[in-house]
């Protein structure tokens, strides 16, 4: 999660960038860019409807370059470079430290030092329409390297525990509408950030124990507040 100061200097910049606009976002969504780069053009769509976009993120935060450059050239000075496959972890870690420090964990990290394929931020939540995941496209993007009757059983793990996340994220908006508790609420949150970590440490065992908790925890929560409000 980002830090609330992190947020508010996004904010701060995003609102200042009114003079000076980022060069990047306005020479790539012209209409002569659409017609001759298409499939990037597409990319840059799916940014501005991302969490990211919604954000008020500059390209340049991801991509370095200079954004406040009309020179192609000027501008893409290491933009390719800079979001290519064993670079992106440090890219998002720089704003989401806790994923990132516990991705570093992982057997997919160590993976990918070793030059071996494994996946990283951007295979699990994509990289320009960057969201927060589905159960079914994680467990797509699982199969691509592990085997569904494996005995580890990775990928039913995998499944069972997101459709729990799943469960636990719809629990947890309609327990936080109904309830005003503010140590019940902080409780919640500090679970779900340790079930986060968990998840991207890959140690399942915890995971498990956690999401089970945490469901149960919200599951009587809501009960409670419905016979309350009835
Ligand atoms: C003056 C127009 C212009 C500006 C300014 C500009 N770009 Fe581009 N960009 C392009 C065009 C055109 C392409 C399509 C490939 C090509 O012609 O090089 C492109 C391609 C790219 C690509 C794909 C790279 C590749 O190798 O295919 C990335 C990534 C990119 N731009 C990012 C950025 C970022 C980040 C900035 C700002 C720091 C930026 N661009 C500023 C015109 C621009
Ligand atoms: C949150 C980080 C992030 C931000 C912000 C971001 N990008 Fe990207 N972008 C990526 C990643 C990661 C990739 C995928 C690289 C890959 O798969 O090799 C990518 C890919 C691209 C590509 C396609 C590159 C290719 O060679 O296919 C273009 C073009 C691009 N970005 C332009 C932009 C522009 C323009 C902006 C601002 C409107 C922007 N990006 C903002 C992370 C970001
Ligand atoms: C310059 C800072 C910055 C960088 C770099 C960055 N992000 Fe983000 N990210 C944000 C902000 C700001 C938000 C929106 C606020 C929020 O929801 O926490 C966000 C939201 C997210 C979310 C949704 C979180 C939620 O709670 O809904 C995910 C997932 C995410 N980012 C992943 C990534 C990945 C993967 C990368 C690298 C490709 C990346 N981010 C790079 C700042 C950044
Ligand atoms: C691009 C290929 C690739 C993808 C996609 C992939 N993995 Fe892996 N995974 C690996 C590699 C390589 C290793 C290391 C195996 C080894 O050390 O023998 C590994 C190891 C693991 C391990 C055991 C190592 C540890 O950290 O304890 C688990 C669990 C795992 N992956 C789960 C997943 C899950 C869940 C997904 C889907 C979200 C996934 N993997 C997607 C390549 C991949
Ligand atoms: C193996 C797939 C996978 C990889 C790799 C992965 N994530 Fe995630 N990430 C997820 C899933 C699934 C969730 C949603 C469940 C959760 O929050 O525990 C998530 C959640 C998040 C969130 C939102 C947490 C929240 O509070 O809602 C952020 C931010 C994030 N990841 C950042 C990253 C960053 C940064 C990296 C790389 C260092 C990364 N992730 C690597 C699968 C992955």
């Amino acid at each position: 999660m980002p830090s609330k100061s992190l947020i508010i200097t996004l904010l701060f910049c995003f609102l200042a960038s009114g003079a000076l606009a980022d060069q990047c976002h306005e020479c790539h969504n012209t209409s002569v860019f659409k017609v001759k780069h298409k499939t990037h053009y597409d990319y840059h769509v799916g940014y501005e409807t991302s969490v990211h976009g919604l954000a008020g993120l500059g390209c340049a935060e991801c991509h370095g370059g200079d954004s406040t450059s009309t020179d192609k050239d000027v501008a893409h000075a290491g933009v390719r470079e800079n979001v290519m496959r064993n670079n992106i972890p440090a890219i998002c870690g720089d704003c989401h430290e806790s994923q990132y420090e516990a991705f570093l964990g992982s057997g997919h990290f160590q993976a990918l030092e070793g030059e071996r394929d494994a996946p990283h931020c951007a295979t699990c939540h994509g990289s320009m329409e960057m969201d927060v995941m589905f159960v079914s496209k994680v467990k797509r993007q699982c199969l691509k390297c592990h085997d569904q009757d494996a005995e580890d059983g990775v990928i039913t793990r995998t499944d069972e525990l997101m459709s729990r996340v799943n469960a636990i994220v719809g629990y947890k908006s309609l327990v936080e509408a109904d309830n005003d508790d503010p140590t019940a609420l902080a409780a919640i949150e500090e679970s779900f950030e340790r079930l986060t970590l968990y998840w991207h440490r890959l140690e399942f065992d915890q995971a498990d124990t956690e999401s089970l908790e945490l469901l149960g925890k919200l599951r009587g929560m809501r009960a409670e507040a419905r016979s309350r409000q009835n």
